[in-house]
């Protein structure tokens, strides 16, 4: 007998996500929509408290952080400054037969016969008079091929080419034998066009006479929101760098290619950070030098001679307890460094953290050090002043004679023209810039610079959905041994901290003791009162929804089995099974510090 397949992980998680509500395809009874996902009831809960840690960890626990709440459309001139509009592209490419698009990285080399047809007709009168070129695969045979170029153009024309079989292919002839080949869309054959950028913000329009000077667009990422409110949020928080402002909020791509479930979507929620700092000729000039980062350098607190480099050391080492607090430990992250040729011109340094999905090795999140680039663009292109003025730094400047002036502009215009040649900029520009630059600073005057810890939050739930997924063998109340699944979420982010049952649902003092624990319960974490099905089932039930206690009410709980268990329950925990007595008096104070 043939073993019964064994069913991908990843199925498995698509599977549990849909049964148990924790995501649904969106628009699902039209046939859904490609790259878009709804959170159910448990998926809601997750996402909440997924936000909840983060804000809590970015900003709430800090005194150098503070929120921000933008909106999605924003001026568009935002995403010229940030070069959202002239950059923010995919190269694709075009099938020829069916103009759909592929992003030009991701077609795998295809081998088999390149066959030409010089156009195609059918009785209802359609033809078409152009040069169709397709690939036929090295296994498929030429009548199934021939079907298949019929039933493409029959796609592609709709109606007026009417039943694929009645279409006649004309001119058809091979013209070439290829190995390993990326001129091919690898779903329909077709030859594929050039390479073209493609921009993936979404569009709208705003105001009701939807022209071209109505364009706006829906937000690719939050951050921009957050340079563009830099200034008022300055003056009116009493914030002074080095300080952050983080922002969580939807974002939307029009993503080539969807996938891998909700990892790669259309529409997504990001939780962003713009950490402000000095740029590191001020920390010179206030400190004398820069902190260096060594592999033992002490990260523990912010210090005031840190440049860019110690902030993103600090930030990194920050997120990575971040995630080990909510059950994401090091064994199931790992980390890409970009090296110096992978990094946009602006960049300093980005470290992405990386989790071991089921699908492979991917990004959770981004840490880059942008340097002033963003509150420069906006400067310049919005006209408004994004300098701080800072008094410490003019008062350290103004204690610097004229020749230990004049060798500190020698000194910044050598390293910057030193990184526009790295770049291929022009490097009289660059010293230009760098005068420029320390005249203001000797003012105390500058542009702050930038670390920036960027997340996906529907990534962190599908990375925490899939770090939570187990399955165990355990034995029913009749012995028999099942195969089950358990959600083993950390308590902080479990959708339903307490699941609260009375032993039977037809003892009324076992019910409203029940539900007087639940009322005390669910005032402070989110609990479920279940009371149907035996106690085995009901505890399954929780294990699949990940919810790490269960309390249940029984006949000690009344005092029928001795005065000293009145008023006791019956606490189980999810991962070992184990099963505690606990006053009810004290299951607040036991059950708190472990949700929270
Ligand atoms: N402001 C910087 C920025 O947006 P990014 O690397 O493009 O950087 C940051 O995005 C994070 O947003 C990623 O690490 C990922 O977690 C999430 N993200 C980006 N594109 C996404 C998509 N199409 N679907 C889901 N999450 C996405």
């Amino acid at each position: 007998m043939s073993q019964p397949k064994e069913i991908p992980l990843m199925e498995k998680i698509v599977s549990l996500c849909k049964r148990r509500g924790f995501i649904f395809q969106s628009s699902e009874i039209y046939g859904g929509i490609n790259g878009f996902w709804d959170y159910g009831p448990l998926g809601a809960e997750l996402k909440r408290n997924l936000r909840d840690t983060w804000w809590r960890a970015m900003t709430r626990d800090r005194e150098d952080v503070v929120g921000l709440d933008a909106t999605i459309i924003m001026h568009p001139g935002i995403w010229k400054a940030s070069g959202h509009v002239d950059t923010f592209a995919d190269l694709m490419r075009e099938c020829s037969i069916t103009n759909k698009r592929v992003r030009a990285d991701h077609v795998e080399p295809q081998s088999g016969t390149v066959l030409r047809f010089s156009g195609a007709e059918s009785p209802t009168g359609w033809r078409l008079d152009r040069v169709l070129t397709v690939l036929m695969g090295k296994a498929e045979h030429i009548e199934s091929f021939r079907k298949r170029v019929r039933q493409l153009l029959v796609q592609s024309a709709g109606a007026a080419a009417g039943q694929p079989d009645a279409l006649v292919l004309h001119g058809e002839e091979k013209i070439d034998v290829v190995e390993g080949s990326v001129d091919f869309h690898p779903e329909t054959g077709g030859l594929l066009g050039a390479a073209r950028p493609f921009n993936l913000m979404l569009k709208t329009y705003v105001g009701p006479t939807a022209t071209e000077a109505d364009v706006a667009y829906l937000r690719p990422e939050t951050a921009q929101a957050i340079f563009a409110q830099f200034k008022n949020v300055v003056d009116s928080s009493r914030q002074k760098v080095p300080f952050g402002i983080c922002q969580i909020g939807k974002a939307f791509r029009n993503e080539v290619t969807p996938r891998n479930y909700t990892f790669r979507s259309r529409e997504f929620e990001q939780m962003e950070l713009e950490f402000f700092i000095p740029p590191d000729e001020v920390i010179r000039i206030l400190h004398g030098s820069v902190a260096e980062w060594s592999e033992t350098a002490d990260l523990s607190a912010p210090q005031p001679n840190w440049g860019w480099d110690m902030w993103h050391h600090y930030w990194e080492k920050e997120r990575v307890a971040y995630y080990a607090g909510i059950g994401l430990g090091a064994d199931l992250l790992d980390y890409h460094r970009q090296k110096p040729d992978e990094l946009a011109h602006y960049a300093r340094a980005c470290v992405d953290i990386l989790f071991k999905f089921p699908f492979g090795t991917e990004e959770l999140e981004g840490i880059a050090a942008r340097s002033d680039f963003d509150l420069s663009q906006h400067q310049k292109h919005s006209g408004k002043s994004q300098e701080i003025f800072d008094e410490d730094l003019r008062t350290a400047a103004g204690q610097l004679d004229d020749a230990a002036r004049t060798a500190f502009s020698a000194s910044v215009q050598d390293e910057w023209a030193a990184r526009a040649a790295k770049n291929g900029k022009p490097e009289d520009a660059a010293r230009a810039a760098a005068q420029e630059f320390c005249e203001k600073l000797f003012k105390g005057q500058y542009v702050p610079h930038v670390i920036e810890p960027s997340a996906g939050l529907d990534r962190l739930a599908l990375a925490i959905l899939a770090a939570a997924y187990h399955e165990e063998e355990k034995a029913d109340v009749n012995g028999k041994i099942e195969k089950r699944t358990v959600l083993r979420f950390h308590p902080r982010v479990a959708p339903v901290k307490v699941g609260v049952f009375p032993l039977l649902k037809n003892k009324p003092e076992l019910v409203a003791k029940a539900r007087a624990v639940y009322e005390t319960l669910k005032r402070q974490m989110h609990c479920f009162y279940d009371e149907t099905g035996n106690i085995g089932r009901r505890y399954a039930r929780q294990d699949e929804a990940g919810t790490p206690f269960c309390v249940t009410v029984d006949f000690e709980t009344l005092g029928e089995k001795g005065p000293e268990l009145l008023d006791t329950v019956t606490l189980r925990h999810r991962d070992d099974g184990r099963q505690e007595r606990v006053k009810i008096a004290d299951l607040l104070g036991l059950l708190l510090p472990q949700v929270q």
